[in-house]
C-alpha cells in the first residue's frame, strides 16, 4: 500500500502540499460543495467556482446564473445564496452557475495542478469513497476552514475520508491522522459534536439550522462534482470519472 492520503486543513496551508498528479477532494461542508452536490444532482448542467464577487458579476451579466455568499450569507444583487434548499428549484435545471462563496469557491481553484480537483460533501460520501479506492493516485484533501483558520466540520469530513480509505492508503502526515482521529471521536453523532462549531454558531445566528442538519446527511446522491478543464464542475458518475 503505497498511496497515501493527506490532509491541508486550510487553503492558506496549501502552498506546504504538493497536489501535482494527485486527486484533490475540496471540502466546504456548511456548505459550499454541498450545495454544488445538491445543484448537480437536481439538473444544473455545470457550476463555474470563482474567487470573486467582481468575476460573478460579469459571468453574471454573460447569462449565468449568480450565487454569491460572504460571511454566511447571500450577496445583495446576486440570483442565489448557499444554502443548499436554494438549489432543488427545478428553475435551475439546464442552467449554469457561477458561484462565490467566502471560502470554498478560492479552495476549489487553489490547486490547478492536481491531476483531478472534486467537490466532497457527506451528501455523496460513499460513491466518493467507492471511486476513490478503485483510483491509484495519491489523495490530498483540502478543507476549505473559514477566512485561512481551521474548522471542525470540513476536518471532521477529511478525517472520515482518510478512515473510510485506511485499508487503501497509508496516512500521509500529522494533520491527516488529527482529523481521522477527531472524526473517530465524533463518528456516532457529528450533529451533536459539531454543536460547539464556529460556523454552526454562525449558521443559527442567522437561522439556517436546517441547512447545518442537511449538510450532514449522508449519501442523498450518486454523482460527484468534478471540476473539468472548462473550469466547471459537472456531475460525474462513477465511470466517467476514473482517470
Ligand atoms: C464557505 O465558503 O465557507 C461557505 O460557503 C460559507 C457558507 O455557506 O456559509
Amino acid at each position: 500500500m503505497n498511496r497515501k492520503i493527506d490532509v491541508c486543513l486550510s487553503p492558506g496551508l496549501i502552498d506546504n502540499y504538493e497536489s501535482m498528479g494527485k486527486i484533490v477532494i475540496v471540502a466546504d461542508i456548511f456548505r459550499a460543495t454541498s450545495c454544488m452536490a445538491v445543484a448537480l444532482a437536481h439538473g444544473v448542467k455545470k457550476i463555474k467556482p470563482v474567487s470573486s464577487l467582481v468575476e460573478c458579476r460579469q459571468l453574471q451579466d454573460e447569462g449565468y446564473i449568480a450565487a454569491a455568499e460572504r460571511g454566511g450569507q447571500k450577496v445583495d444583487g446576486f440570483d442565489l445564496g448557499n444554502s443548499p434548499f436554494h438549489y432543488m428549484d427545478e428553475s435551475l435545471a439546464d442552467q449554469t452557475i457561477a458561484m462565490t462563496t467566502t471560502n470554498g469557491t478560492m479552495a476549489l481553484n487553489s490547486c490547478t495542478d492536481a491531476k483531478q480537483v472534486i467537490a466532497g460533501s457527506f451528501l455523496n460520501f460513499s460513491p466518493l469513497v467507492n471511486y476513490l479506492r478503485k483510483t491509484k493516485v495519491d489523495i490530498l484533501v483540502v478543507a476549505a476552514g473559514w477566512k485561512g483558520k481551521v474548522n471542525l466540520e470540513d476536518s471532521l469530513y477529511a478525517g472520515a475520508l482518510v478512515h473510510a480509505l485506511k485499508l487503501h492508503c497509508q496516512v500521509g502526515g500529522d494533520a491527516a491522522y488529527m482529523c481521522s482521529s477527531l472524526y473517530a471521536t465524533a463518528k456516532s453523532d457529528l450533529r451533536s459534536f459539531l454543536d460547539r462549531a464556529d460556523h454552526t454558531h454562525r449558521l443559527l445566528r442567522l437561522g439556517q439550522e436546517e441547512d447545518i442538519d442537511f449538510c450532514l446527511s449522508i449519501d442523498k446522491y450518486t454523482e460527484v462534482p468534478v471540476l473539468r478543464k472548462d473550469g466547471h464542475l459537472h456531475k460525474m458518475s462513477l465511470n466517467d470519472m476514473l482517470i
